[in-house]
Protein backbone atom coordinates (compact mmCIF):
# COMPACT_ATOMS: atom_id res chain seq x y z
CA UNK A 1 0.00 0.00 0.00
CA UNK A 2 1.51 3.72 -1.08
CA UNK A 3 2.20 6.32 1.20
CA UNK A 4 -0.80 9.23 1.50
CA UNK A 5 0.14 12.53 -0.70
CA UNK A 6 -0.85 15.60 -1.55
CA UNK A 7 -1.92 16.09 -4.91
CA UNK A 8 -3.92 18.43 -7.52
CA UNK A 9 -7.23 17.61 -7.73
CA UNK A 10 -7.68 14.77 -10.57
CA UNK A 11 -10.37 12.93 -12.43
CA UNK A 12 -9.29 9.58 -10.80
CA UNK A 13 -10.06 10.41 -6.99
CA UNK A 14 -13.81 11.56 -8.60
CA UNK A 15 -15.63 8.02 -6.98
CA UNK A 16 -14.03 8.27 -3.79
CA UNK A 17 -14.29 12.45 -3.37
CA UNK A 18 -17.88 11.84 -4.31
CA UNK A 19 -18.51 9.04 -1.17
CA UNK A 20 -16.81 11.80 1.38
CA UNK A 21 -18.87 14.17 -0.31
CA UNK A 22 -21.76 12.23 1.46
CA UNK A 23 -20.18 11.80 4.64
CA UNK A 24 -19.69 15.30 4.75
CA UNK A 25 -22.88 16.44 3.83
CA UNK A 26 -24.02 13.40 7.09
CA UNK A 27 -22.33 16.20 9.40
CA UNK A 28 -23.86 19.13 7.45
CA UNK A 29 -20.58 20.34 5.83
CA UNK A 30 -20.41 21.31 2.19
CA UNK A 31 -24.07 21.73 1.60
CA UNK A 32 -23.24 23.91 -1.56
CA UNK A 33 -21.84 21.13 -3.11
CA UNK A 34 -24.26 18.29 -4.85
CA UNK A 35 -23.15 14.85 -5.63
CA UNK A 36 -25.91 14.49 -8.80
CA UNK A 37 -24.38 17.74 -10.18
CA UNK A 38 -20.59 17.17 -9.11
CA UNK A 39 -21.34 13.58 -10.63
CA UNK A 40 -21.75 14.93 -14.06
CA UNK A 41 -19.62 18.41 -14.19
CA UNK A 42 -16.76 16.69 -12.53
CA UNK A 43 -14.22 17.92 -15.36
CA UNK A 44 -15.64 21.71 -14.63
CA UNK A 45 -15.48 21.31 -10.85
CA UNK A 46 -11.86 20.12 -11.34
CA UNK A 47 -10.71 23.26 -13.29
CA UNK A 48 -12.52 25.44 -11.16
CA UNK A 49 -10.32 24.21 -8.12
CA UNK A 50 -7.17 24.12 -10.29
CA UNK A 51 -7.51 27.55 -11.92
CA UNK A 52 -6.42 29.11 -8.17
CA UNK A 53 -9.66 30.24 -7.70
CA UNK A 54 -10.39 33.29 -5.40
CA UNK A 55 -12.09 32.15 -1.76
CA UNK A 56 -15.86 33.11 -1.60
CA UNK A 57 -15.82 35.41 1.70
CA UNK A 58 -19.93 34.19 2.42
CA UNK A 59 -21.54 36.46 3.67
CA UNK A 60 -18.78 39.29 3.20
CA UNK A 61 -18.21 38.58 -0.52
CA UNK A 62 -19.08 42.78 -1.51
CA UNK A 63 -16.95 43.56 1.61
CA UNK A 64 -13.48 42.03 0.65
CA UNK A 65 -11.20 41.94 -1.75
CA UNK A 66 -10.90 38.30 -3.16
CA UNK A 67 -7.62 35.94 -2.78
CA UNK A 68 -6.71 33.73 -4.40
CA UNK A 69 -6.65 30.05 -3.27
CA UNK A 70 -4.81 26.73 -3.55
CA UNK A 71 -6.56 23.63 -3.04
CA UNK A 72 -5.37 20.24 -3.00
CA UNK A 73 -6.28 16.49 -1.66
CA UNK A 74 -4.14 13.89 0.40
CA UNK A 75 -4.56 10.81 -1.21
CA UNK A 76 -4.22 7.48 -0.67
CA UNK A 77 -3.71 5.29 -4.24
CA UNK A 78 -7.53 6.10 -5.65
CA UNK A 79 -8.84 7.30 -1.90
CA UNK A 80 -9.78 10.68 -1.17
CA UNK A 81 -8.71 11.59 2.37
CA UNK A 82 -8.99 14.86 3.02
CA UNK A 83 -8.33 18.33 1.45
CA UNK A 84 -6.08 21.73 2.34
CA UNK A 85 -6.70 24.66 1.19
CA UNK A 86 -3.87 27.41 0.97
CA UNK A 87 -4.90 31.34 1.18
CA UNK A 88 -2.40 33.08 -0.99
CA UNK A 89 -2.90 36.30 1.57
CA UNK A 90 -4.37 37.54 4.75
CA UNK A 91 -7.33 40.04 4.35
CA UNK A 92 -9.47 41.50 7.05
CA UNK A 93 -11.90 38.41 6.85
CA UNK A 94 -9.36 35.88 6.52
CA UNK A 95 -7.28 37.59 9.73
CA UNK A 96 -10.56 36.86 11.74
CA UNK A 97 -12.10 33.81 10.92
CA UNK A 98 -10.24 31.35 8.06
CA UNK A 99 -6.49 32.06 8.16
CA UNK A 100 -4.35 31.16 5.69
CA UNK A 101 -5.21 27.47 5.69
CA UNK A 102 -8.05 25.34 6.02
CA UNK A 103 -7.69 21.50 6.41
CA UNK A 104 -10.37 18.80 6.58
CA UNK A 105 -10.11 15.06 6.71
CA UNK A 106 -13.39 12.86 5.62
CA UNK A 107 -15.17 11.75 8.33
CA UNK A 108 -14.45 7.87 8.13
CA UNK A 109 -10.89 8.76 8.22
CA UNK A 110 -10.48 10.49 11.07
CA UNK A 111 -8.91 9.66 14.05
CA UNK A 112 -6.05 7.51 12.22
CA UNK A 113 -3.37 10.20 12.04
CA UNK A 114 -4.24 11.63 8.85
CA UNK A 115 -4.84 15.32 9.94
CA UNK A 116 -1.61 15.36 11.52
CA UNK A 117 0.15 13.98 8.04
CA UNK A 118 -2.18 16.19 6.01
CA UNK A 119 -0.91 19.77 7.95
CA UNK A 120 2.85 18.34 8.00
CA UNK A 121 2.42 17.88 4.13
CA UNK A 122 0.99 20.93 3.26
CA UNK A 123 3.63 23.11 4.88
CA UNK A 124 5.90 22.97 2.02
CA UNK A 125 3.41 23.96 0.06
CA UNK A 126 2.77 26.88 2.00
CA UNK A 127 6.12 27.80 2.01
CA UNK A 128 6.30 27.19 -1.56
CA UNK A 129 3.35 30.09 -2.52
CA UNK A 130 5.68 32.13 -0.20
CA UNK A 131 4.03 32.24 3.26
CA UNK A 132 6.72 32.02 5.51
CA UNK A 133 4.23 32.22 8.55
CA UNK A 134 0.75 31.00 7.88
CA UNK A 135 -2.59 31.76 10.20
CA UNK A 136 -4.39 28.73 11.16
CA UNK A 137 -7.80 29.88 13.15
CA UNK A 138 -10.33 27.07 14.61
CA UNK A 139 -12.95 27.29 17.18
CA UNK A 140 -12.28 26.80 20.82
CA UNK A 141 -13.76 23.73 21.23
CA UNK A 142 -12.19 21.68 18.50
CA UNK A 143 -10.18 19.99 20.03
CA UNK A 144 -8.95 17.67 17.32
CA UNK A 145 -7.93 20.57 15.51
CA UNK A 146 -6.01 22.42 18.30
CA UNK A 147 -4.15 18.71 18.84
CA UNK A 148 -3.06 18.78 15.28
CA UNK A 149 -2.10 22.38 14.94
CA UNK A 150 -0.43 22.34 18.23
CA UNK A 151 1.69 18.98 17.20
CA UNK A 152 2.91 20.24 14.07
CA UNK A 153 3.89 23.04 15.76
CA UNK A 154 1.55 26.27 15.28
CA UNK A 155 1.91 28.77 18.07
CA UNK A 156 -0.76 29.97 20.03
CA UNK A 157 -1.73 33.43 19.13
CA UNK A 158 -5.24 34.71 21.01
CA UNK A 159 -8.41 33.73 21.02
CA UNK A 160 -11.06 36.31 19.58
CA UNK A 161 -14.25 36.83 21.31
CA UNK A 162 -17.24 35.74 19.91
CA UNK A 163 -19.56 38.93 18.52
CA UNK A 164 -22.66 39.57 16.37
CA UNK A 165 -20.84 38.72 12.79
CA UNK A 166 -18.08 36.04 13.60
CA UNK A 167 -17.75 33.39 16.26
CA UNK A 168 -14.82 33.04 19.01
CA UNK A 169 -11.55 31.65 17.24
CA UNK A 170 -8.40 30.62 18.36
CA UNK A 171 -5.52 31.67 16.06
CA UNK A 172 -2.32 29.92 15.61
CA UNK A 173 1.05 31.02 13.73
CA UNK A 174 2.98 28.11 11.90
CA UNK A 175 6.18 28.55 10.69
CA UNK A 176 6.10 27.41 6.62
CA UNK A 177 9.83 28.62 6.35
C1 LIG B 1 -9.25 18.51 12.66
C2 LIG B 1 -9.12 17.26 11.81
C3 LIG B 1 -8.52 17.62 10.46
C4 LIG B 1 -8.20 16.27 12.53
O1 LIG B 1 -8.01 15.15 11.70
P1 LIG B 1 -7.78 13.66 12.28
O2 LIG B 1 -7.33 12.82 11.16
O3 LIG B 1 -8.95 13.22 13.04
O4 LIG B 1 -6.57 13.96 13.31
P2 LIG B 1 -5.46 12.93 13.81
O5 LIG B 1 -6.01 11.53 13.83
O6 LIG B 1 -4.21 13.20 13.08
O7 LIG B 1 -5.32 13.41 15.33
C5 LIG B 1 -4.77 14.67 15.63
C6 LIG B 1 -4.91 14.93 17.12
O8 LIG B 1 -6.29 15.21 17.42
C7 LIG B 1 -6.75 14.31 18.41
N1 LIG B 1 -8.13 14.01 18.08
C8 LIG B 1 -8.60 13.39 16.96
N2 LIG B 1 -9.93 13.33 17.00
C9 LIG B 1 -10.30 13.89 18.17
C10 LIG B 1 -11.55 14.13 18.77
N3 LIG B 1 -12.69 13.77 18.19
N4 LIG B 1 -11.57 14.77 19.97
C11 LIG B 1 -10.43 15.17 20.57
N5 LIG B 1 -9.19 14.97 20.03
C12 LIG B 1 -9.15 14.34 18.86
C13 LIG B 1 -5.85 13.11 18.32
O9 LIG B 1 -5.83 12.38 19.52
C14 LIG B 1 -4.53 13.78 18.01
O10 LIG B 1 -3.98 14.35 19.18
P3 LIG B 1 -2.71 13.72 19.94
O11 LIG B 1 -1.58 13.73 18.95
O12 LIG B 1 -2.51 14.65 21.08
O13 LIG B 1 -3.12 12.33 20.32
C15 LIG B 1 -10.51 16.54 11.62
O14 LIG B 1 -11.08 16.32 12.89
C16 LIG B 1 -11.48 17.33 10.76
O15 LIG B 1 -11.46 17.24 9.54
N6 LIG B 1 -12.37 18.11 11.42
C17 LIG B 1 -13.34 18.92 10.70
C18 LIG B 1 -12.70 20.09 9.98
C19 LIG B 1 -11.84 20.90 10.90
O16 LIG B 1 -12.18 21.17 12.04
N7 LIG B 1 -10.66 21.33 10.37
C20 LIG B 1 -9.72 22.16 11.08
C21 LIG B 1 -9.85 23.56 10.63
S1 LIG B 1 -8.60 24.55 11.41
Amino acid sequence: MSASKLVKPAMEYKESYLEALKEFHAEGRYDFLKVDELSENFPAFLEDLNEGRSHLHNPFADWVEPVPETNLWMVKENMFIGSFIIRHRLNWHLEKLGGHINFTIRPTMRGKGFGKKLLQKGIPFACYLGIDRALLTTSPDNEAAIRTIEFCGGEFADETPSTEQFPARKRYWLDCS
